[in-house]
């Protein structure tokens, strides 16, 4: 045989292999070749990962939109390798989260800058290095980025300035290097990030003047962090003209020159400006009334009385001003203040007699170590709080040393959650004994703040609150969480963060499986978690690895154990990899292709609206007049959307028109369904569309303007409409009647999806009317259900839509069930942490009046008397939020029974409703909030890792 034969023998063969392989990877799964590459030598990848479609089987922490990954989360996975350039691939994520994985490390690559659509990227307390690639300034749907507490190095990319719509930025505790950049003709710079609400850049290297074209008036910043750098220069004027700051730190950098005016910063909670070089006077903080922990301590400030303001600040806790030239008498206003929990006065020269009497009771400390304080007013009395006088006049006389405040130690108190009335057990190895005493092996690590807005840390309230908050937060996203514990409350005197031991114990089972510690995680890395003021900012980090997870399935099942038949030669992996290539090449070309309104362009170009019943094409020339050239005065909402503008046809029809921002453009496929599905529904308790417009690069959706304002405005008293108790039967049943039309008329039939008090709407006459279509999903009748994103708004989600991820017309039943009890109860579903379902529950006594829901009807309806029907509702409401699907009545039987209701309190169920007038309170000339925005938009990024399945 020829050398040439032996060749084309060879290329046959490949030939064959490759069409071969080609039929085992279904063409739905065009990122399965990326993941593997990208994960080839990862360690510790989930067992979960069989089979070659990321897609339908169990990934663990993989999501797909249209058979493509769009969301990566792995979570605390002990996972170790690093980032290659496949990532850049996979073209279509979303959300990339590798946080908490220890042995994730290297460089992230320049590939990441392809990702374009990615909104998500989270890459905290990992082991990356490097500087961070400038491509990254590409991503420009990026809302949260957090590169912190890894080893990067570097400096600050200019092209981050391109992040237009970050929200998030936090490149904390690394190594990164050199200035804050701003924009100037060598391009751009921070200084441009009007959307962003945090900078969290402390503990680095920065250095450099910070610019007064850092900050300006446009600027929403909330936490601004700049804290343990190298800072130097004075601190700029402009910070003042950002009102919107609530925490500033510049601590522990090389600031000097005199502060600049900040009295317009009311919004201010924590000043740190301790450990630089400030000069000047100290500065005035008179007014700004939220201010709850100051740090000036450890600066070259001209010597001053104790300043004024320091005793009239009405939330103040902490009070830091050591080493400041503070001269002359403390007053005893000072520690009278209720709030004022500590003040650190040492290294001053503060002179006279020390008087503390009719104190604070929440006060823990005073410290004026080295100072010169002659006398001590309470001498002879009981203190029950810390003061050291060490140092002072007081304490050299002969026999002082015997004395309590003369001493530099502090008594020493902590925290520790303590079992929920139950006794501790003894557990075995690894497991601990919960708050409600289960052995158990908790998810742990160290929850810290980077501003806290306390210090006596004996009030046990402030971590009652985090506990509180944490286990609902969890709770309301259906984590299987049982408790929580906090302990070992810690200040680091090097950097003033504060920090606590967390414990994250599971519920259902002795330990978490992967996709509980990941979920866990990820509330805390990306920020679902909302904490108090005073714990606010905050991060976590993960301790060692949860390395004893429940269920796994054996990992010799993995994929390589798969493929591995067809991995019989080197032949076959040369094959992969030219399919990796031929994979990469079409999914780019699928990118480009793709662009949902391509035939409408078409239309739109030649002059004519595109096919769509009853919904108007209007050009952008055309709203543009109508809302008056989109003025702010007719700005009736706003949102993660865009904003929703009043406008006037020339018919003189009032619309409302939704305008997405230049932004939040990425949503075209989400833009499109919803005008074909508004344009197919007629209902008189629906919302209609009017129009909609597709031109000049804008996206609008024109709906007709309800003019009353959100069930939900009427319920808190923020509309001014009364809603009586018949009233509030007729709403239940108009948006009843609405859905049981999308769910049983519509064609093909639709479900909701967001029900909730905020969706629907009052028309003149006080209809209801339900809106916001834009989550909605058609229904696919062959299988009775749809397996999907799980999309929502937290407390009116159907458990078992969320558990499954199979979306029913039962899952609107439920949040409907919650929206009834809020009419019933004028309260949101989860309110100070307490579940709406649970309240009533809790309290529900059928052989009571009302059910014995005295305490929780809301009191407006109590008065009117005699709410008839009310428990019979009630009963209705329950039935409607059944753990089980197919307990819940449908939406036909729920239309039926309010039906029944409203005729057994006396009326006509089918009347036409009063004229407006009689039910107002006051007749509000002014605007009504508008909800045609997606108030909730941050939550349907937010929920943890959930399939999706092809449709
Ligand atoms: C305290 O110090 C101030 C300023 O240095 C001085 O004017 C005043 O006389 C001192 N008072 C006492 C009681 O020593
Ligand atoms: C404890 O802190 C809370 C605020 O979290 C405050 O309302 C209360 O007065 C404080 N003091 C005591 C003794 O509980």
């Amino acid at each position: 045989m020829g050398k040439r034969s032996i060749v084309i023998l060879l290329l046959l063969l490949i030939f064959q292999v490759l069409l071969v392989a080609a039929q085992n990877v279904p063409a739905s799964n065009q990122d399965f070749t990326a993941l593997l590459s990208l994960t080839e030598f990862w360690e510790n990848k989930p067992p979960s990962w069989v089979g070659t479609d990321p897609c339908a089987a169990s990934w663990e922490g993989i999501e797909c939109t249209n058979s493509r990954v769009t969301s990566i989360k792995l979570l605390s996975m002990n996972i170790k390798g690093s980032l290659t350039a496949d990532i850049g691939t996979l073209s279509e994520l979303e959300t990339l989260d590798l946080s908490y994985n220890k042995g994730m490390s290297g460089r992230i690559p320049d590939e990441i800058g392809n990702l374009r659509k990615l909104k998500t990227l989270s890459l905290v307390g990992c082991d990356f290095s490097g500087p961070i690639p400038e491509s990254t300034g590409a991503l420009n749907q990026l809302t949260f980025l957090a590169l912190n507490l890894n080893r990067f190095s570097g400096n600050i990319p200019r092209s981050f300035g391109n992040l237009s719509n970050v929200n998030w930025l936090d490149i904390a505790d690394n190594q990164i290097e050199g200035p804050i950049p701003i924009s100037d003709e060598e391009g751009p710079g921070l200084d441009m990030l009007h959307k962003a609400e945090h900078f969290h850049f402390g503990n680095n290297r920065l250095s450099g003047h910070v610019q007064d074209k850092l900050f300006s008036s446009n600027m929403i910043l909330k936490h601004l962090l700049l804290d343990n750098n190298k800072l130097n220069g004075s601190i700029p004027d402009t910070m003042g003209s950002v009102k919107t700051l609530m925490v500033i730190r510049y601590d522990h950098n090389q600031m000097s020159g005199e502060v600049p005016s900040i009295s317009d910063l009311t919004k201010l909670t924590d000043l740190n400006l301790g450990n630089n070089k400030l000069t000047g006077s100290l500065p005035d903080l008179t007014g700004l009334n939220d201010l709850a922990s100051v740090d000036l301590s450890n600066n070259s400030f001209n010597s001053s009385g104790i300043p004024s303001w320091a005793s009239n600040l009405p939330y103040l806790t902490t009070l830091s001003l050591e080493d400041t030239g503070l001269q002359g008498e403390i007053p005893n206003s000072l520690f009278k203040q209720s709030s004022i929990e500590a003040v650190k006065m040492k290294n001053n020269q503060l002179n006279g007699t020390l008087d503390v009497g009719n104190s604070s009771p929440n006060l823990e400390l005073i410290d004026l170590e080295n100072n010169m304080i002659t006398d001590f007013a309470q001498e002879n009395q009981q203190i029950n709080f810390d003061i050291i006088l060490a140092g002072n006049s007081i304490c050299l006389e002969t026999g002082a040393d015997s004395k309590k405040y003369c001493s530099k130690s502090q008594s020493t108190s902590t925290y520790s959650t303590q079992p929920n009335s139950c006794t501790a057990l003894p557990c075995s190895s690894n497991m601990v004994s919960s708050p409600k005493c289960i052995c158990a092996i908790p998810y742990t690590g160290v929850l810290t703040s980077r501003a806290v807005g306390f210090s006596n840390i004996r009030n046990t309230s402030y971590f009652k609150d985090l506990e509180n908050g944490l286990l609902s937060t969890f709770q309301s996203l259906y984590l299987p969480v049982d408790s929580v514990s906090l302990s070992n409350p810690v200040t680091d005197t090097a950097t003033s963060y504060f920090s606590l031991d967390l414990q994250v114990f599971p519920s259902q089972s002795d330990r978490f499986n992967r996709t509980g510690v990941s979920s866990v995680s990820f509330v805390l890395a990306n920020q679902i978690y909302k904490p108090p003021e005073f714990f606010s900012p905050y991060y976590f980090s993960s301790n060692d690895s949860y390395e004893f997870y429940a269920e796994e399935p054996s990992s010799s099942k993995t994929n390589t154990g798969i493929i591995a038949g067809a991995v019989a030669s080197g032949v076959v992996v040369l094959v992969l990899s030219i399919l990796v290539v031929i994979f990469a090449i079409r999914q780019k070309k699928r990118a480009k292709e793709f662009n949902p309104f391509a035939n409408w362009e078409q239309n739109n170009n030649s002059g004519n609206a595109p096919q769509l019943k009853g919904a108007r094409w209007f050009s952008f020339e055309e709203l543009k007049k109508y809302s008056n050239n989109f003025c702010e005065a007719n700005t009736i909402g706003a949102g993660g959307y865009g904003k929703v503008y009043q406008a006037v046809l020339p018919s003189g029809e009032l619309v409302a028109v939704k305008r997405a921002s230049q932004e939040s453009m990425q949503g075209a496929v989400e833009f499109k369904t919803e005008i074909e599905l508004l344009s197919r529904v007629h209902h008189k308790n629906l919302v209609g569309l009017v129009g909609f417009c597709y031109d000049k690069g804008e996206q609008m959706l024109v709906y007709e303007y309800i003019p009353n304002g959100t069930i939900m405005d009427s319920l808190s008293g923020k509309s001014g409409i009364r809603m009586n108790w018949i009233r509030r039967l007729k709403v239940a049943v108009g948006a009843a009647r609405g859905l049981a039309y999308l769910h049983e008329l519509a064609d093909p039939p639709i479900i909701h999806r967001d029900i909730k008090s905020s969706n629907i709407l009052l028309d003149d006459h006080l209809n209801a009317k339900v809106a916001d279509f834009g989550l909605s999903k058609l229904n696919d009748s062959d299988r009775g259900h749809v397996t999907t994103q799980v999309k929502g708004t937290m407390g009116y989600m159907d458990p078992e839509y969320y558990m499954t991820q199979q979306l029913t017309e039962k899952s609107d039943v439920y949040s409907f069930g919650v929206t009834m009890l809020e009419l019933v109860t004028a309260r949101k579903p989860i309110e100070q942490g307490k579940f709406i379902v649970r309240e009533v529950l809790r309290v529900l006594d059928r052989s009571k009046e009302f059910h014995n829901l005295h305490a929780i009807i809301d009191p407006t309806i109590k008065h009117e008397g005699n709410p008839k029907g009310l428990e019979k509702f009630v009963d209705l409401a329950l039935k409607c939020v059944k753990d089980h699907a197919e307990e819940r009545p449908t939406m036909a039987e729920v239309v039926k029974e309010i039906e029944n209701i409203i005729q057994l309190a006396g009326f006509n169920p089918n009347a036409e409703s009063a004229s407006t007038s009689e039910t107002y309170d006051n007749v509000s000339g002014g605007k009504i909030y508008h909800p045609y925005v997606d108030e909730d938009f941050a939550y349907s990024s937010v929920f943890p890792s959930v399939k999706v399945e092809p449709q």
